[in-house]
């Protein structure tokens, strides 16, 4: 299990949405069991999957010691612990309490074992329940916008972490950056992103969420980017982000599995018929049963040769007629290595399957149809 909170003080930078598209990717393409909590009054991510919780939110867990189990709902093959604008008053009403900021962790920590990934959306401050967040989770991810502030409170989370660290929670690390509503040919966007990875080398994605109108319009539908618009820019950013989030943060013990891979029949340019975005390619993933022929298959998924260049801007889906119809290509390699390896840990598995491999075969699958190249 890992535990993500997705935490920025500052405000409207993408966490909500990154929460909640990253969550939904995760249950409807790789099949994890997720778990989604609303640490944030307002609401933004209870909303965005269409959950308004009038009662057993968040708040009655951990003011009135609710069971969480009886406060969850489901929503998109994902469980949510959602939040209304009682929570506000959690703030006020834990400040009288033993261990205030240990409260999440003491309400859900044991009832959470059973997910794959929980991720946690906090509010936009460095109050009593972004602290609560910080204290259970294993993992930090700081959404943010590529602008000059941003740096500024980059600078005062990453100390934040560190207290929160040394003080609360020792367990918890900085594990990624994430730019998000990126304006990729701005020279700012680009100097902005080159001072966080000399500040942060290790941590921050190396893909981006590029700006795009059909994200900002799914959450007034109450619906992640791929139950709204499967095949536009935004829900492609957001498959790649996600096999970056799962290439940096595996379960333990396991290489991350094999995500779907989309793509859209172009009717929109003429030009490029297919639109495919996939698994990077570090999102390699053992099969644990054997082949028949006495072989281990591990099944590495590639982007197809029709996929444009990631800086591209996305074609506005809007703009493509009615009648565009998607297909599903699953370019698949798979690598034949002997059977008898013993489990890879995920650190070493590029090398050892670049040793191990004996030999290849690349299959292309459109629809039902499936071609051995
Ligand atoms: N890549 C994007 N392109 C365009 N609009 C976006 C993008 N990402 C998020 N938005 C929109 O920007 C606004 C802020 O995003 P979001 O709610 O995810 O930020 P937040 O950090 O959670 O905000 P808060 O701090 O208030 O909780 C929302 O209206 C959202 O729909
Ligand atoms: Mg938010």
């Amino acid at each position: 299990m890992k535990i993500v909170a997705f935490m920025n003080q500052k405000g409207g930078v993408g966490k909500t949405t990154s929460v909640a598209n990253i969550g939904a990717i995760l249950a409807a393409e790789y099949g994890y069991k997720v778990l989604l909590i609303d640490l944030d009054p307002q609401g933004h991510l209870s909303e965005h999957l269409g959950v308004y919780p009038e009662d057993r939110s968040i708040y009655d867990v951990l003011v009135n010691n609710l069971p969480a189990a009886d406060a969850v709902r489901t929503a998109f093959g994902m469980d949510i612990l959602p939040a209304n604008l009682d929570l506000s008053a959690a703030e006020v009403e834990l400040v009288g309490m033993m261990s205030r900021e240990l409260r999440l962790k003491k309400t859900v920590g044991e009832w959470v074992k059973n997910y794959d990934y929980v991720l946690i959306d906090c509010q936009p401050s460095l109050g009593l329940l972004p602290i609560c967040g910080l204290s259970f989770a294993e993992h930090v991810v700081v959404p943010m916008e590529a602008e000059y502030l941003a740096l500024k409170g980059l600078s005062q989370l990453v100390n934040t972490i560190r207290l929160i660290g040394e003080n609360l929670n020792p367990a918890l690390t900085l594990s990624g950056v994430l730019f998000c509503m990126y304006g990729g040919n701005s020279t700012l966007a680009k100097s902005v992103k080159a001072d966080v990875e000399n500040f942060l080398p290790a941590q921050v994605f190396t893909g981006v969420v590029r700006r795009n109108v059909r994200l900002a319009e799914a959450p007034s539908y109450g619906k992640p980017i791929i139950n709204y618009d499967a095949t536009g820019g935004g829900a492609a950013d957001y498959r790649q982000i996600t096999a970056e989030f799962l290439h940096r943060l595996p379960l333990d013990g396991e290489l991350p599995r094999p995500g779907k891979i989309f793509a859209a029949a172009g009717a929109d340019s003429g030009k490029k018929k297919k639109r495919v975005k996939s698994a990077s390619p570090e999102a390699a993933t053992a099969n644990k049963t054997p082949g028949s022929g006495g072989e281990k298959k591990i099944e590495k998924k590639t982007p197809a040769k029709s996929e444009p260049a990631r800086d591209k801007p996305a074609k506005d889906a809007a703009a493509r007629p009615a009648s565009a119809e998607a297909v599903i290509i699953t370019p698949v390699i798979i690598w034949r290595v002997p059977a008898a390896e013993p489990q890879v840990p995920a650190s070493r598995a590029p090398r050892w399957i670049e040793e191990k491999v004996e030999s290849l075969e690349l299959k292309v699958e459109i629809g039902a149809t499936s071609t051995q190249l």
